[in-house]
């Protein structure tokens, strides 16, 4: 049961299925980053600087979308480390192949399609795990789950980054019109804000580092440890 201050008591929930999900970014996968780039880009570079991935490293990236962040994360790790790619979408899938051969580095990515509740990753065989724009597309009651198998597969001492749409703070009338649009259009609005630093602190995680930018809606940029 959700107490009056946890990380999900005010958080809306997400009724549309993982197969509803899948057919939305499938369809809008060729069009996604003339629909998204421009916001979301600026967040997504800063979670990546925060993340701070390192030559030699294995990491994850949960919903790599159209693969942006795979090409950078590909490119931090070198011809020594390995990124690991897991998107529910096959149309998300094609687009990111394209983006890492065309960026010559398509040989260290290995990308699934599949639901990230069930990471198909050792215990304990990853350094960072990487997700923008994500997490705040699962359910209220998913959310711990998600962050618990994030924990899973990574190693002790390893980082996990999220970049979410923030209800922190968050009373603007942009913030409620994105609520109530999703509330009423929930098939074209599928995310919603959340608390993305509380959800991990209650999820145990050590919180390395938290800001919050603004798009145009708040958006907060963690890095927790594993303990
Ligand atoms: C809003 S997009 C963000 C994509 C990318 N991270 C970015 O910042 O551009 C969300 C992505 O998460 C994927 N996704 C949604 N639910 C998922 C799930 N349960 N497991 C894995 N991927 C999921 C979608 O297919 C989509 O590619």
């Amino acid at each position: 049961m959700n107490t009056p201050n946890d990380a999900t008591s005010e958080v809306q929930r997400v009724f549309t299925t993982k197969e509803q999900t899948r057919k939305f970014y499938n369809k809008i996968s060729r069009y996604y980053d003339m629909l998204a780039e421009a916001s979301e880009h600026p967040m997504r570079e800063r979670g990546l600087q925060v993340l701070a991935v390192q030559p030699g490293e294995k990491v994850l990236e949960v919903g790599y979308g159209t693969g942006g962040c795979l090409v950078e994360l590909a490119r931090a790790v070198g011809p020594a480390g390995k990124v690991f790619g897991i998107d529910l979408s096959e149309g998300m899938r094609q687009v990111a192949e394209e983006k890492l051969r065309a960026a010559a580095v398509a040989e260290r990515v290995e990308l699934v399609c599949g639901d990230a509740l069930h990471l198909p990753y050792a215990e304990g065989s990853l350094d960072a795990v990487f997700m923008s724009f994500t997490l705040e597309l699962f359910d209220t009651p998913e959310i711990p789950r998600v962050l618990a198998e994030c924990k899973r597969v990574l190693r002790s001492g390893g980082r996990l980054g999220v970049v979410a749409v923030s209800k922190e703070g968050g009373e603007g009338v942009v913030l409620h019109l994105y609520e109530w649009s999703h509330e009423h259009f929930p098939n074209l609005v599928d995310c919603r804000p959340i608390f993305v630093q509380r959800s991990m602190e209650e999820a145990g995680w050590r919180i390395a580092s938290a800001e919050r930018k603004m798009m145009w809606v708040p958006v907060e940029i963690v890095v927790g440890i594993k303990a």
